[in-house]
């Protein structure tokens, strides 16, 4: 129960097209994250999804079944938005029941799936309380509950703590984590934050400009990007990427003479760029190092550093330093790596390795 495909999905507003033919399939209490820069279409995507929005051509199946043409309440999804928009003159338990209330379910019935979802959700204290008088996590965690009692087959979040600050956020990420746990229902998340994207996803859906790029379990979107897009988009800085060229199918040059670094792979005429993520980046000595530059800016962060070191070539790169090793600003370094963390793109942004 709460399988989802999604099959050549387009979605127009006014002849210009936003959602460019998705093909996705969500597994049944799969957690799935949707990610892009803003005005990538996430919104939309979701809203297709749950039935707000009419879709141009493609097909939704929700449990087998077309709802690509039902209304949103016959497709048994839950949508949680980024504001609230609880009634305001309603208590919390008032709030809850209402969904139910409007299905006429027994009295009994609506008083045990509020008290569970209150339960569930740590809002047995507020249950009498007006929305004005909670904070804003504890009202998202009532949006949730609405949601919850419906027993919807998929619960669909837009940004759903972007209004909380920053503990709030990591609290709530927790408690939402711990809900999936507890439901084992399908959520399709919408978040532009790495972090929550990172940590709830079963698998993230990256999009950009209305496409589908790649989606797949965190770990392989970190590690095996499919395109120079998914590469700079997950992660934290994001990766550096070099003007590269590939020779003699199984060396790769970096652009401004560099010694030349050996990479396996039949694939080298193609190399148009390379990536190194900053954690793969080592200080080291300047003469035997493939690539040499000048330390010209260090971010102290405690335990971390992010220090930023510009090539004789004159591109910047970001690399992770130790908080208690910084180097001197303006001292002359090199740059060390495994070829093994290197990854390829040819001129079109695809990625070349041929991941071990
Ligand atoms: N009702 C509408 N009419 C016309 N254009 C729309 C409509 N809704 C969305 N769009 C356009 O579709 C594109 C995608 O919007 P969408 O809200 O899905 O982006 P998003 O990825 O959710 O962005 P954000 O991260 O900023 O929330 C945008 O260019 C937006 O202007
Ligand atoms: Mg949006």
């Amino acid at each position: 129960m709460g399988s989802i495909q999604l099959k050549d999905l387009r979605k127009s507003f006014d002849g210009l097209e936003i959602i460019k033919g998705v093909n996705l399939e969500i597994k049944d209490g799969e957690f799935m994250v949707f990610v892009g820069p803003s005005g990538c279409g996430k919104s939309t995507l979701l809203r297709l999804i749950a039935g707000l929005e009419e879709v141009t051509s493609g097909t939704i199946i929700s449990d087998g079944r077309d709802v690509t043409r039902l209304q949103p309440f016959d497709r048994h999804m839950a949508m949680v938005f980024q504001s609230y928009a609880l009634y305001p003159h309603m208590t919390v338990r008032q709030n809850i029941e209402f969904a139910l209330k409007t299905i006429k379910l027994p009295k009994a019935e609506i008083a045990r799936k509020t008290a569970e979802a209150a339960r569930i959700l740590k809002l047995e204290p507020y249950l009498d309380r007006k929305p004005a008088a909670l904070s804003g996590g504890q009202r998202q965690r009532v949006a949730i509950g609405r949601a919850i009692v419906r027993e919807p087959s998929a619960f669909l979040f837009d940004e759903p703590l972007s209004n909380l600050d920053a503990a709030l956020r990591t609290e709530t990420r927790i408690e939402i984590a711990r809900l999936h746990e507890t439901l084992s229902g399908t959520i399709i998340y919408v978040t532009h934050d790495q972090v929550e994207a990172m940590t709830l996803a079963d698998r993230i859906a990256v999009l950009s400009d209305g496409q589908l790029m790649q989606c797949d379990t965190p770990q392989m979107l970190y590690e095996r990007p499919v395109n120079r897009f998914v590469a700079q988009f997950i992660g934290s800085p994001k990766m550096n990427l070099l003007p590269a060229s590939g020779e003699d199918g199984k060396t790769v040059m970096l652009a401004g003479g560099s010694k030349a670094i050996t990479v396996e792979g039949g694939y080298m005429g193609r190399v148009a760029e390379l990536g190194l993520r900053s954690e793969h980046l080592r200080l080291g000595n300047a003469a035997d190092a493939p690539l040499t530059g000048t330390v010209s800016h260090v971010e102290y962060l405690g335990a971390d550093a992010s220090i930023f070191v510009t090539l004789t070539s004159g591109e910047t790169l970001n690399l992770r330093g130790i908080g208690r090793e910084l180097p001197e600003v303006g001292s002359e370094v090199g740059l060390l790596f495994e070829p093994s963390d290197i990854h390829l793109f040819d001129a079109d942004g695809l990625a070349l390795r041929e991941y071990a």
